[in-house]
């Protein structure tokens, strides 16, 4: 019998393990690099502006990403307390990404527009300011930090040779962009909402500087904004 003569030639046996298996693989891993089917279009996204990223450097170097993940799964009990479940598209300009699963404080995929600005400086100084239990460690150096400006130009332009479409007006305006988004009705906010559209420019720790908190408060504020979920039609192009 044919089964006989594999089982006892350890290198047919090997080959044909290996070609079994590369078939699982392919089926599994080759649809990944046509990025396009796997990642659905979505309207609305759009790179983060660069105060926002700039805040999103400042979550990941304290650490939030140990209490904090950012992807609400499809499950009911998740849906209902957070909102729409995340799409892959939400997070496509993430390097690295959020998602997570060690939750010590709550999911923060879309927690943008849950609370004011004020509510979150006061949160961040002192967590205990404003959810009397709560166990999040202070983080009151970050509005005493000026934010370093000139760092964003290098950083998105590394961002544009992994694929997120900063494009060369976006780097140029990028240390521009991060005060305008701190100075509400300037002439500069205009400039930057017409570069990334609904990005929230308000003086957001209320002082004169720009500073690491203005920078973590804006980037809390756009989580999960910017698709809207009322013309989402989550079918999916191809499935209609
Ligand atoms: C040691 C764990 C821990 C770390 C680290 C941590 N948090 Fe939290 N966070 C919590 C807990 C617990 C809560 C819930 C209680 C509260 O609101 O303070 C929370 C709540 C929050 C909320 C409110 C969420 C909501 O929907 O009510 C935000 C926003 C937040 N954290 C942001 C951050 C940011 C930004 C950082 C990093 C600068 C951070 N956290 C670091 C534990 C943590």
């Amino acid at each position: 019998m044919n089964h006989g003569t594999i089982e006892r030639n350890s290198i047919l046996l090997l080959v044909l393990c290996l070609v079994v298996v590369s078939i699982g693989g392919l089926v599994q891993i080759a649809p990944l690099y046509w990025i396009d089917s796997t990642i659905e279009k979505v309207q609305g996204m759009r790179p983060y502006t660069p105060l926002e990223q700039a805040g999103r450097d400042v979550y990941i170097r304290e650490g939030c990403y140990l209490c904090h993940s950012q992807m609400v799964r499809t499950l009911r009990d998740e849906v209902e307390r957070y909102g729409h479940y995340s799409l892959a598209a939400e997070s496509m300009y993430d390097h690295p990404f959020q998602w997570g699963s060690k939750r010590t404080g709550p999911d923060l995929a879309r927690v943008g527009g849950k609370y004011s600005d004020k509510w979150h400086v006061e949160h961040l100084n002192n967590p205990r300011a404003v959810v009397p239990e709560s166990i999040m460690p202070s983080y009151s150096w970050l509005g005493q930090t000026p934010l370093d400006l000139s760092m964003m130009e290098p950083r998105m332009k590394t961002l544009a040779t992994v694929g997120v479409p900063y494009t060369d007006d976006m780097i140029a305006n990028a240390a521009a962009d991060m005060k305008a988004q701190v100075s509400p009705d300037s002439k500069e906010a205009k400039a930057l909402l017409a570069r990334y559209p609904k990005a929230k420019v308000a003086n957001f720790d209320g002082s004169d500087e720009v500073t690491e908190l203005d920078a973590v408060v804006a980037y809390l504020q756009m989580l999960g904004t910017l698709v809207d979920f009322a013309k989402f039609d989550a079918s999916g192009p191809n499935l209609r």
